[in-house]
């Protein structure tokens, strides 16, 4: 009775829509990037419309592969790539039909077009969001990234980002309408995390004419205990489901060998708040006797999810939950009840990440990102794509300053909301002096910056001696408060290097992406606010200054900044450079190593850094990490590599300091190592019969067919 609330299945019988072979392409918008302008082709494999992208973006340069990887096995979309050599962001901007929900799907085979043999990574951002990133594995391994996404305008940008790590390429852009009462989530979009089709006999990858929505149907890796079944007979052949799986998919399934033992399948999400919808594709391939039945329910961590399911001969059910799963733990079991004489079967599942983008409510199209301010720059001048508001609407939008959330050195900051949208009201206080200057210099980076990592001004208002910032609201408020001694609630291990990576990344954003580069000047815990996805972001520039670029490379200055976070060298000097910001930041990075303030209670060892230095040469690791975390909470190499990146970031000579993009790419290593020591024990714990799913994150990576 309960499963009826949580799961919908589709019958197939319910829809009697005549299968007409609807495989024509219409909607399908089919790019070859880096096709020669006005060009066009029908694909010899899949019978693919395909034109030229030249029209749908204007940057970017045309590349062939390299004739090495010119097989005539090879899909013709993938000979040319469109390749980024200038700009941070490049977008193609295409139109289409809004509140139509699409499947968008960018292509990428490198097959070292650039004869450098240096596979890239990069993001994908759609529209103002980012929603994936592509790590290119080798020359011969094709990375799908997919997104289902409903537009709420009639164009979509479709972005490819430089992260610093080599130069992004494309090599096909596709759009495929689906049908509008599938894929149903509550608002958010969907990137796919695998689609596999069970039982498959030819190890092939099925897409259009077999599918007629182009979704890529991929083989999964063996799983012991199962065995394929299949049939001749075409599924589906009288009517369809919306869903409309492949009947080449369906055609096949994977069931137990041992007809009592439950198919059992799971795997690990990279971390707890990522969330899941998961479709499971269901049809009978075998001809029932009299006496045999197949009835089986499904479970989800022991949990009652679905069932009674009695798959209908050749014809396709689809099983899926109307929200999204959470709780970061995925244990599937299929199970027979006791009457079922044949044991469960599966034909196919899709699974797909939970993507929040925000939707352009006031079309911020911002073609790119770089800082083009001025080089000298306190004239800065406000030029507005934010939102400006009067003092009246502040007062409007704080509710008349009821909420205090904090207060700072040049004013308060109240809750309040802005098209419904919790945001953090900084009322830049009338007496500050520097007011007016710290607007300025606040508001004008900001307004062209933006970076996940970095908090997102919403709006400001600039009238008489009335200086307000409107910033996206924080649910989680600052580091600071986490890391204290007085907050009970512990800050996990993962968590802790979760939060120093994205700080991490928001400031390799200011020192390497913006054009001049920008110095955050105050990098400490309580300017790098956390989110309800406990996702950190830097705030408060207040006291940035942008770096002339023919300056040097540094910018003289009053000093400015937080004792025990400040650079001694940039104290000693007055020469700002980007490795003071990454002097600041390995002390946060030793803040939430070890749980202690920058100035520990020491005689010796006044500063974190002494007292972690002192500890590293006793190689004693279990008394620098905060002693609140116990041994199990933890991988002690992950701790030895997070330690020795904070002690580079503190390095007395500022050449020896790494630079923050060197920082992203240590955390990212300590981060996988702290994964790959809890991977492993997940694997000992659940060790029944049934076995981790080996599906790669990187979505549909399949390797170059010879
Ligand atoms: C493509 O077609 C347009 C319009 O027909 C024409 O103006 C343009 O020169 C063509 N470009 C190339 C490269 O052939
Ligand atoms: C499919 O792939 C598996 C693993 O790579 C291999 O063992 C099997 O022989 C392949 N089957 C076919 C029909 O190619
Ligand atoms: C089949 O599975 C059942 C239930 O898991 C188990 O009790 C039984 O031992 C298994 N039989 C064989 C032959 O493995
Ligand atoms: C993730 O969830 C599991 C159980 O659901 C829990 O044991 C684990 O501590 C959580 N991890 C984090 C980092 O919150
Ligand atoms: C089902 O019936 C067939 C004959 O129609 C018989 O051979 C088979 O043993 C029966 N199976 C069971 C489980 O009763
Ligand atoms: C299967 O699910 C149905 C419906 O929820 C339930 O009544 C039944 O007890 C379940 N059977 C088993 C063996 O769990
Ligand atoms: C910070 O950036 C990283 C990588 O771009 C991303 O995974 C993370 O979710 C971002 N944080 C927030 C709060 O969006
Ligand atoms: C648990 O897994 C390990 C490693 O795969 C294996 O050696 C061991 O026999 C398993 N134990 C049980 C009880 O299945
Ligand atoms: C996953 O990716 C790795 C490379 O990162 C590759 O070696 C492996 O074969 C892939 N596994 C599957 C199931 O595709």
């Amino acid at each position: 009775m309960l499963i009826k609330h949580f799961l919908f299945v589709f019958l197939s019988g319910f829809t009697l829509i005549l299968l007409v072979h609807a495989q024509d392409q219409s909607g399908f918008i089919s790019l070859d990037c880096g096709l020669p302008q006005n060009s066009s082709y029908t694909e010899h494999i899949t019978g693919i419309n395909y034109i030229s992208d030249a029209t749908f973006i204007d940057t970017g340069v045309s590349m062939s592969i390299s004739p090495a990887y010119k097989l005539n096995s090879l899909e013709e979309q993938y000979l040319y790539v469109r390749s980024f050599p200038q700009g941070i962001r490049n977008c193609y901007t295409i139109s289409l039909t809004s509140g139509t929900r699409y499947l968008i799907r960018g292509s990428f085979l490198y097959a070292n077009y650039d004869a450098k043999s240096k596979p890239p990574a990069f993001d994908l951002h759609l529209d103002a969001n980012k929603w994936g990133s592509v790590t290119i594995i080798d020359d011969s391994t094709f990375i799908y990234s997919e997104i289902i996404h409903v537009p709420n305008l009639d164009h979509i940008d479709f972005c490819l980002v430089n992260t610093g790590h080599g130069t992004p390429f494309i090599s096909a852009l596709e759009l495929r309408p689906l049908k509008s009462d599938t894929y149903v989530t509550q608002s958010e979009s969907l990137s796919t995390f695998v689609r596999l089709d069970f039982g498959t006999l030819t190890n092939e990858t099925y897409r259009y004419k077999d599918d007629v929505f182009d979704r890529m149907w991929f083989p999964p890796t063996p799983m012991i205990g199962w065995t394929s079944i299949s049939t001749s007979l075409t599924v589906d052949a009288t009517s369809h489901i919306d869903f409309q799986p492949p009947s080449v998919v369906m055609s096949s399934a994977s069931t137990a060998i041992n007809t009592s033992a439950p198919m059992t399948f799971n795997w690990v999400p990279p971390d707890n708040t990522t969330q899941y919808y998961v479709y499971m594709h269901f049809a009978e391939i075998k001809e029932l006797q009299a006496n045999q039945s197949r009835i089986f329910n499904i479970s989800l961590n022991g949990k009652p999810w679905g069932g009674p399911i009695i798959p209908t001969y050749l014809q396709s059910t689809t099983v899926y939950s109307p929200s999204a799963l959470s709780g970061g733990k995925y244990e599937f079991a299929l199970y027979k009840i006791e009457q079922s004489t044949l044991p469960p079967l599966i034909n196919a599942i899709e699974v797909y990440t939970v993507v929040q983008l925000l939707q352009s409510q006031t079309d911020q199209k911002d073609g790119d990102v770089t800082v083009d301010v001025p080089s000298n720059s306190q004239t800065l001048h406000l030029e507005s794509k934010n939102r400006k508001f009067t003092p009246s609407d502040i007062e409007m939008i704080t509710n008349n300053c009821k909420t205090l959330l904090g207060e700072g050195a040049f004013g308060k900051v109240y809750h309040g909301y802005v098209d419904g949208n919790p945001v953090a009201v900084k009322i830049i206080s009338e007496t500050a002096v520097e007011g007016y200057q710290q607007f300025q210099s606040e508001v004008g980076p900001l307004i062209r910056v933006h970076h996940k990592n970095l908090t997102t001004l919403v709006g400001y208002c600039n009238e008489r001696t009335k200086l307000s910032l409107i910033y996206e609201y924080m649910a989680n408020g600052d580091v600071h408060s986490h890391i204290s001694e007085k907050n009970s609630n512990i800050l996990s291990w993962e968590g802790r290097i979760r939060i120093a990576l994205d700080s991490a990344q928001g400031l390799a954003y200011l020192h390497d992406d913006c054009n001049p580069p920008i110095i955050h000047r105050d990098v400490k815990p309580s300017n790098i606010l956390v989110n309800e996805n406990f996702q950190a972001k830097i705030a408060d520039f207040g006291l940035s200054r942008v770096i002339p670029t023919d300056g040097g490379g540094y910018v003289n200055t009053i000093v400015a900044g937080t004792l025990g976070y400040l650079d001694p060298e940039y104290f000693r000097t007055n020469k700002l450079t980007t490795k003071s910001d990454v002097f600041s930041f390995g002390v946060v990075l030793l803040n939430l190593i070890t749980g202690q303030p920058a100035r520990v209670k020491s005689p010796e060892n006044p500063h974190i850094s002494q007292f972690v230095r002192f500890m590293v040469a006793k190689g004693d690791i279990r008394s620098i990490v905060d002693q609140r975390l116990s041994n199990g909470d933890f991988d002690v190499n992950s701790a030895w590599n997070a330690v020795e990146i904070s002690m580079a970031c503190v390095s007395e000579n500022p050449p020896d300091r790494p630079t923050m993009s060197e920082v992203v790419i240590g955390l990212k290593e300590c981060l996988a190592t702290e994964f790959s020591h809890r991977r492993e024990g997940s694997v000992t714990e659940s060790n029944d019969s049934s076995q981790i799913f080996t599906m790669n994150v990187t979505t549909g990576a399949r390797p170059l067919a010879r």
